[in-house]
């Protein structure tokens, strides 16, 4: 039996502890803002916080997730009003949206070591954040914005 806390919710799984957090996630909650991109940890659209930090739940069994608090993009903001959120509504940032999950958790988990991120701190906390619509620079502008950092 696995405990964890999902969304500030306990939560438990007593299937194959090898199974992808993003298995669970998806089909056994039902949490599908989070995305299936890769499953290789190559494009981060499945990014999620396990304990406050970004991480690929592609790449994450769920032995690791044992007495972890898991945050989805549903839990990042039950109204949808983190900075983050509204910041990326203002700039119109996503195209098709696949992306936009992982890349609104793995901005996140940024601003909480570096609220005020330069360009550089961006490009290199971003960088594993794949966006095959080449949103880029929506991302960016948002993320300032949400920081309160002039573009
Ligand atoms: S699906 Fe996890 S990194 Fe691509
Ligand atoms: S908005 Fe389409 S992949 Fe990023």
């Amino acid at each position: 039996m696995i405990q964890l806390t999902i969304n500030g919710k306990p939560a438990r799984f007593d299937g194959d502890p090898d199974m992808p957090l993003l298995w669970y996630l998806r089909d056994e909650l039902a949490l599908t803002g989070t995305k299936f991109g890769c499953g290789m940890g190559l494009c981060g659209a499945c990014t999620v916080h396990v304990n406050g930090e970004a991480a690929r739940s592609c790449l994450t069994p769920m032995r690791e997730a044992a007495g972890k608090r898991i945050t989805t993009i549903e839990g990042l903001s039950a109204a949808g009003e983190h900075p983050l959120q509204k910041a990326w509504e203002a700039c119109n940032v996503p195209q098709c949206g696949y992306c936009q999950s992982g890349q609104i958790m793995q901005a996140a988990a940024m601003l909480k070591s570096k609220p005020h991120p330069t360009d550089q701190d961006i490009d290199s906390n971003m960088e594993g954040n794949i966006c095959r619509c080449g949103t880029y620079q929506r991302i960016r502008q948002a993320i300032k914005m949400a920081a309160g950092v002039r573009a």
